[in-house]
This record gives C-alpha cells, sequence and structure tokens, in this order.
C-alpha cells in the first residue's frame, strides 16, 4: 500500500499560520494571497524518476494505471521526493477512448497504437458513452486511495484530454506523425465531427464528475492538439466543448464527498466534509484548469471555457499573459520543459525565478512547466526549481 514517507523534502504539516501546500495550491487557484506561489509539475511522475523506472521493471504502464494501488504509488513518488504542493492521478488522457471501446497498447517500436480508428459515422456510433464511468473504475479507486493518503496535506489533480485532443488521437488510431483525420472531418463534414465532439464531452464529464466525487481538488483538461487548429477554427472544434465541460462540472455529491471525507483523515466527519468542500465552499465546483498547446491566438476563447485557471505553454511569454488576461483568472506555467534535460541547475534556478519574476506580485500564479516534464530530466534540475519557486520571497 503506497505511503507518504515523511523526509526532509517532503511537504510537512503546517505549522499553525503556514498555509498547506493544499491550501496553498487551492487559494492560488482561486487568486488569493498565498506566502510563495505553489508548483506542480505535468507528468511529473515517471521516466525521470529512478523509482518510477523500478516500478516499469515489474509492470507495464497499463498494469500500473489500471491498478488502483499502483496508480496511487507512481503518483506519490513525485510527491514524496520534491513536496508538491499537488498530486495529479497517475494515468493518461487515452482511458476514456478505452472506456468507450477503443483500447489501446504500446508499439514496440514506440507510440501508441489503439485497436481500430474511428473513421466511419457507424464507428463513432459504437463508442459507447454509458459505461464509461462503471469502466473507469480503478481511476475512482485511486483517486480514493490518495485521499486518504494526502489527507487536507496535498491537493489532488484530476483530468481528462479535451474533446478536440481525444478525437486526434481516435481518429488516428493511436499516436502518429501528423495527426490530420479530425482536421480533415471538421473541414469536410461538419455535422459528423460534431457527433463524435458530442459523445466525448458527455463521457469526459462523466469522468470528471467523478473523479470529484472520489475526491480530486480540482481538474486539468489538457488540450494538448488545440495549437493543430487554425484560430478561427478553435472555438467550434475545441473550445466550445471544454466550455461545456466546465459548465457540467458541479460539487462532489454528498454521498460520495462524506465517503471520501471518511476517509480522508482522522477528523470528524462534518471537518473532513468541510475540508472536502473547502475547495471551494464559495463557488461549490473546483477549479478547472484549461492547458491548451500552442493556441496563442485563442485567449479570448479559452477565457470563455468558464475555467478557473489556465495553462500557459513555454512558447509564450508570462509577463505578456499577465498584461492580457483578467486578473481573476489564475495563470499556470511556464518553465520551457527542456531545461530540465539540457541546462544545469544554476541556469534551471536562474530561469525559474525569471518566471517567478514575471508574475511577482500578480494573485493567482501556479508554478508549473510550459509542457511536461521530458524523460530526460535530471532530478538535480527539478529539485533546483522547486527550491527555487519555495524559497521566493
Ligand atoms: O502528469 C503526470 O504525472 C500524470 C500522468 C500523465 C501521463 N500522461 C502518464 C504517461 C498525464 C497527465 C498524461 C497526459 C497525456 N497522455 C497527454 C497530455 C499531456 C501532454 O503531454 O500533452 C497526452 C497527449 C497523452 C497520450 C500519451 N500517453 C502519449 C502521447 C504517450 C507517449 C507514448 C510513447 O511514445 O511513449 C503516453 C504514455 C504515457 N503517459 C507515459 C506516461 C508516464 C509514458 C509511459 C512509459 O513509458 O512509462
Amino acid at each position: 500500500m503506497a505511503t507518504i514517507a515523511t523526509n526532509a523534502n517532503a511537504a510537512a504539516p503546517a505549522a499553525p499560520g503556514k498555509l498547506t501546500p493544499r491550501r496553498r495550491f487551492l487559494d492560488a487557484c482561486h487568486c488569493r494571497a498565498v506566502d510563495h506561489p505553489p508548483v506542480w509539475l505535468m507528468r511529473q511522475a515517471g521516466r525521470a524518476l529512478p523509482e518510477y523506472r523500478e516500478l516499469k521493471e515489474k509492470h507495464s504502464f497499463l498494469e500500473l494505471i489500471q491498478t488502483p494501488d499502483l496508480a496511487a504509488e507512481a503518483t506519490l513518488q513525485p510527491v514524496r521526493r520534491f513536496g508538491f504542493d499537488a498530486a495529479i492521478l497517475f494515468s493518461d488522457i487515452l482511458v476514456i477512448p478505452e472506456a468507450m471501446g477503443q483500447s489501446y497498447r504500446f508499439r514496440d517500436t514506440g507510440g501508441l497504437i489503439m485497436d481500430f480508428a474511428v473513421r466511419t459515422k457507424a464507428d463513432i456510433e459504437r463508442l459507447s458513452v454509458e459505461r464509461v464511468v462503471e469502466r473507469l473504475s480503478y481511476v475512482d479507486r485511486a483517486l480514493r486511495l490518495l485521499r486518504k493518503e494526502l489527507g487536507d496535506q496535498t491537493a489532488l489533480i484530476g483530468f481528462s484530454g479535451s474533446p478536440w485532443t481525444l478525437a486526434t488521437f481516435m481518429m488516428e488510431g493511436g499516436s502518429a506523425e501528423k495527426y490530420t483525420r479530425a482536421l480533415n472531418l471538421f473541414r469536410e463534414d461538419r455535422q459528423t465531427f460534431y457527433k463524435l465532439a458530442e459523445k466525448l464531452t458527455a463521457a469526459i464529464a462523466a469522468c470528471l464528475q467523478m473523479q470529484i466525487n472520489a475526491g480530486a481538488d480540482a481538474l486539468q483538461i489538457f488540450d494538448s492538439h488545440g495549437g493543430q487548429l487554425m484560430p478561427t477554427e478553435f472555438p467550434e472544434a475545441s473550445g466550445r466543448w471544454m466550455r461545456d465541460i466546465v459548465a457540467s462540472i458541479g460539487a462532489p455529491n454528498s454521498d460520495s464527498a462524506r465517503e471520501a471525507g471518511v476517509q480522508a483523515s482522522a477528523c470528524s466527519g462534518d471537518t473532513l466534509k468541510r475540508e472536502l468542500q473547502h475547495a471551494d465552499s464559495e463557488i461549490g465546483a473546483p477549479p478547472v484548469i484549461v492547458f491548451s498547446l500552442g493556441t496563442h491566438g485563442n485567449w479570448d476563447d479559452l477565457l470563455a471555457t468558464g475555467a478557473s485557471v489556465l495553462g500557459i505553454d513555454w512558447q509564450f511569454p508570462l509577463a505578456h499573459a499577465r498584461r492580457l488576461l483578467p486578473a481573476d483568472i489564475a495563470l499556470q506555467g511556464n518553465l520551457a520543459p527542456a531545461l530540465l534535460g539540457d541546462a544545469t541547475p544554476e541556469v534551471v534556478a536562474q530561469e525559474t525565478r525569471a518566471v517567478l519574476e514575471a508574475m511577482r506580485g500578480r494573485k493567482g500564479h501556479i508554478f508549473n512547466l510550459g509542457h511536461g516534464v521530458p524523460p530526460n530530466a535530471k532530478l538535480e534540475n527539478i529539485a533546483a526549481l522547486v527550491e527555487t519557486v519555495r524559497n521566493f520571497k
């Protein structure tokens, strides 16, 4: 069973008056003042960590994500090592297509391949929305284990892909050099594309609500392929579906909230219920982070999704984003990921400070990379990043 070791690096219980990592993260999501920006990294779990590589010697990736104990363990590894303010469930965006009936596996030569590619109206009709939540019960179980382990100390992030990004993978039938099929469908047969997008929107909304009910504090929608669209296409191909999803997300349903709460720590049921809902007693629903890669011409559309937090990718200066976006939306990002593999700890610390300075005095900054941790990231570089954020005054 996964446990969090208390080592010097890990986040210690907060002293009176000091924010817990969870509180720091949630306060920043709502643009409230914090002591220093919270920090977590996209793809913080995985190949850069020796303890993950050890797990991978015994289990395949799919085994890891489908076995709640193992998924919880992989999720906790980076939190133990670096004391991140938030844990992100170890899973994948492709679990939803799989639960809809399109399973996938890894090719020996790299990349992933699905059982079939969605090409026709009949393929779309065959995709099931109804059974998604049931088929993803391993996600529900992993999150409940994590909520219990993390208690009220560390925030727990659930996630999904965006309908657009999932459609690109599903129509190619896996990872591909170029994702042209979903684009072509969108351009040539809009109504059929909408059928697929509607089904994905329903499946994703159900899966995210399940994640909230299981104890997730916040949700991130990865729109990793948003930047493959023309800015004029983005609203209809991606933005509006994310907006529908954000609009559908509600507060935890009380039964599961209470159940997850009872597991969450040893406090009384009432305290726990409050603690779970504290995610936002005033607002109700947990914050949603929209991370859309390479869509710098679509700030208005991204704001229109209703997200509480926008992820800014590494190719857009955070200082510009700060000027462009209203003060009541939090910004997440955006150190260049490649620095973690290629640079020295000194350069990582210096560039981390530059990102922090660009956001100095702006409430609502969540420190992150501007995309995922690369597999060749050096541990000393991740440590330098975290230490620099934590010591920022
Ligand atoms: O952030 C985290 O630590 C949580 C785990 C997480 C994974 N994938 C684990 C993973 C998250 C949040 C994802 C999201 C994801 N998955 C995205 C969006 C983020 C992004 O990078 O833009 C996308 C596009 C995917 C789809 C996917 N999964 C791809 C393209 C691959 C790589 C395939 C290959 O060629 O190796 C994966 C596999 C994957 N997902 C790995 C991990 C740790 C690597 C598996 C391994 O070899 O250990």
